[in-house]
């Protein structure tokens, strides 16, 4: 039996986003059936909609959520049905080189379902990063769903799905931060701020939080950031030197994607630090830096993708932490909104009004 829902579809390349029909099967061998409860708009669906990722139109968007599993296929034994679980998009396979290296948060045969869900007219979706969760129910791999307390509430759950888990990440797996560093983020937007309240986790003295935007900045404090730079109004690196005993952090946070601000967290680390890009940039971005500085000051420069996680074990640990009261991952929800508002949050996102825009269904 196939299930009947509404999602949010990008039909066409650059078009406004709309409310269809969709079409979700019953779920196969090693695939789970979820009932979504919120998901949060995130850039990635936006990048989407206007074919930054591909051309594979029509994309069912949506892809930080959290929800009931309704019903599982054969061989599924991790969930099952009235599970409280995070949708992620690194199901990994155990068994490409990556995994077998003992690294497998570069698993590089990520596990989505096999069957399609499809429009009422039979055309084949292609569900966001292999999730499509701005709908009523979604079809994923089972290992796409990590089981969580559902004591923590759904628009806060789901955030670890992508953006916060990121952020966190950046600093925690990535930058591997450590009691008493100093670390400067570049970029407090929900990924930025994520990686300040990493870096407070992890024991970080300093934390430094660097945008253009003053909001954006009162947000970083508010999740720990004990300083902030608006590099509009100063040189962040010298700002940072200053702020850092004239040396410079020991982990520099990049959350924006960009060539100047990757320049400006290479400068501003301390010798021998670490430099985490977990910002995504466009294809046309090019970077230049004198190789004797990439030699001559050493340390690490690190990229991170979804914050180099493992959902099956950080999703637990973190909402745990949340649940302790250590972790206040609900202050990154700006606004809860309904399904029809998605397209409105992509603008509020682009004027810089929101951390996340959540739907709730
Ligand atoms: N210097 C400092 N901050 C900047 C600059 C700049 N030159 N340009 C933009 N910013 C700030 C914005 O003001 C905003 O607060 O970077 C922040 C980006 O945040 P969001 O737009 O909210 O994006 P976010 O969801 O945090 O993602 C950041 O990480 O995962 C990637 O694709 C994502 O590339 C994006 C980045
Ligand atoms: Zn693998
Ligand atoms: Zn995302």
């Amino acid at each position: 039996m196939a299930h009947e829902v509404t999602g949010v579809i990008a039909r066409s390349k650059g078009a406004p986003v709309e409310l269809a029909t969709v079409i979700v099967p019953d779920p196969g061998p090693g695939e789970a059936l979820v009932r979504v409860q919120a998901c949060g708009v995130c850039h990635t669906d936006l990048h989407y909609r206007e074919g930054g990722i591909g051309g594979d139109f029509p994309y069912l968007l949506g892809h930080e959520a959290a929800g009931i599993v309704e019903a599982v296929g054969g061989g599924v034994t991790d969930v099952a049905p009235g599970d409280f679980v995070i949708l992620n998009w690194r199901a990994v396979c155990g068994q490409c080189r990556a995994c077998r290296r003992g690294r497998p948060w570069y698993c590089f045969a990520t596990r989505n379902a096999a069957q399609k869900m499809t429009l009422a007219d039979g055309s084949v979706l292609s569900p966001a990063l292999g999730i499509g969760a701005f709908a009523g129910k979604t079809l994923v791999a089972a290992g796409q769903c990590t089981k969580v307390s559902p004591r923590v509430r759904p628009e806060v759950a789901g955030l670890l799905g992508c953006g916060v888990m990121a952020g966190l990440g950046a600093a925690l797996n990535t930058g591997q931060v450590s009691r008493g560093d100093s670390v400067a983020v570049i970029g407090c937007g929900g990924v930025g701020c994520a990686a300040v309240l990493g870096a407070r986790l992890a024991g970080a003295g300093t934390v430094i939080g660097v945008d253009i935007d003053d909001r954006k900045l009162a947000w970083a404090r508010e999740l720990g950031a004990t300083d902030t730079v608006n590099s509009r109004a100063a040189d962040p690196v010298e700002r940072i030197r200053e702020l850092t005993g004239g040396h410079g952090a020991d982990v520099v946070i990049e959350a924006v994607g960009r060539p100047e601000t990757y320049t400006q967290a290479f400068y501003a680390r301390d010798l021998a630090g670490t430099v985490v890009l977990v910002g995504v940039p466009t294809p046309d971005m090019r970077l230049e830096l004198p190789l004797l500085d990439v030699f001559g000051r050493g340390g690490q420069l690190r990229s991170s993708w979804y914050g180099d996680c493992l959902p099956d074990r950080d999703f637990p640990m973190l909402t745990d932490l949340h649940l302790r009261g250590r972790l206040p991952l609900e202050k990154f929800v700006t606004e809860t909104i309904p399904l029809d508002g998605v397209e409105e949050a992509f603008a509020k996102m682009g004027r810089g009004e929101v951390l996340r825009s959540v739907v709730a269904f």
